[in-house]
């Protein structure tokens, strides 16, 4: 089979090599899944420039965490899928259900990655897609569709008539910006482009921002909305200041991202409000199997704002990367 590698030591997207490695086998309590598509995630550049947790590779490993696929084999024991099933990985390998559990997770550059032609997961981790969904919209929900359900499901979660807050045009927020539509919320969205926000507001927002030409954005959410109720925050310290500043009185900011730099702000102004920051890290197969029943049950089809074939995987990390990308980047066999 054909796999995208990275070598050991990358320092950047570009080192992605094909390779011709042996077919995988499932054994116990495995799948073997053919992906026939994939899904960028921003996690996936600093993989690949050596700046993810853990550091630089220390050997070549197969990237992504997101993908969606046939059934080709199951290993002994497995009950839950069988030859011939649509799926898609979970992120998270033994995160099941219940609390915040850390440990393997998919395409972290030390354990399996689905940017292959076969892959084998354990069976815990394999997740039935959506039935409306084709193979590229699911392979948008593993990392980003699973993150942004978290976000706006547990800890305060958005119900019909909350504003929620989206940062920016990229795959985490466009996903729940639908989500929360879907949900019965009244959206806000940021960017730093009119003309994504004119495709923004094609998905649904309610109401949009210029985060560049309204640099207190935070303020502006308070002043013109009365604040967000729930803040998906995929910014980081950079923005962090002005989501507190867009609090609604006892609103959540779900923290997710790493997208800008700044100094950290004074979290005081959560006291004015009673409002709270809950840290997020993607999410459990559960969450995965319950983002999979309401976009089935809504019909939403994820934002794909880029479409590379499966031996242009290079090609689709630049445009993932770069300033025109919107929503999320497929690569597609
Ligand atoms: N904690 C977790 O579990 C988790 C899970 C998934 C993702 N993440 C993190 O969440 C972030 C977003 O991930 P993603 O995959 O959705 O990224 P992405 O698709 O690459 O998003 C890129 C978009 O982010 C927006 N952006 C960049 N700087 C911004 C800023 N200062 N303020 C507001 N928006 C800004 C830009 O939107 P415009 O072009 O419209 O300005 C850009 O197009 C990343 O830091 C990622 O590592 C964390």
């Amino acid at each position: 089979m054909r796999a995208w590698m990275l070598p050991a030591g990358s320092d950047g997207f570009e080192k992605l090599y094909m390779e011709d490695l042996p077919d995988p086998e499932p054994g116990p309590g495995e799948v073997l899944i053919a992906p026939k598509a994939w899904s960028i995630n921003y996690r996936d550049f600093a993989v690949a420039s050596g700046h993810y947790f853990g550091g630089a590779l220390q050997a070549p490993a197969i990237p992504l965490s997101d993908g969606a696929g046939v059934v080709l084999a199951v290993g002994e024991g497995v009950t839950s899928v069988k030859p011939g099933d649509r799926v898609q990985g979970s992120f998270f390998l033994d995160w099941i259900d219940g609390p915040h559990t850390m440990g393997r997770a998919l395409g972290d550059g030390h354990g399996p990655g689905m940017l292959a032609e076969k892959v084998v997961l354990p069976a815990q981790a394999v997740v039935k897609m959506a039935d409306s969904l084709d193979f590229s919209q699911a392979a948008c929900l593993p990392c980003a569709g699973v993150t942004a359900w978290n976000a706006l499901t547990r800890g305060r979660p958005v119900k019909a008539g909350d504003k929620v807050l989206v940062l920016g045009t990229g795959g985490v927020s466009m996903i729940a910006l639908q989500l929360a539509k879907a949900m019965g919320a009244e959206v806000i969205a940021t960017s730093s482009s009119d003309e994504k926000l004119g495709r923004v507001k094609d998905l649904g927002a309610d109401h949009t921002i210029n985060y560049k030409e309204t640099p207190q954005w935070g303020a502006a959410v308070k002043e013109q909305f009365g604040g967000a109720d729930k803040i998906v925050e995929v910014g980081g310290t950079g923005t962090l200041g002005q989501s507190i500043a867009a609090l609604a009185n006892e609103g959540e900011i779900a923290l997710i991202g790493v997208l800008s730099q700044g100094e950290p702000p004074s979290p005081h102004g959560l006291m004015m409000t009673g409002g709270s920051i809950r840290g997020i890290f993607v999410g459990s197969v559960q969450m995965a199997k319950d983002l999979n029943a309401f976009v089935d049950r809504h019909k939403i089809e994820p934002p794909i704002g880029g479409r590379y074939a499966f031996d242009q995987a290079p090609k689709a990390y630049a445009h993932g990367w770069g300033a025109d990308s919107f929503g999320k980047t497929v690569i597609e066999m």
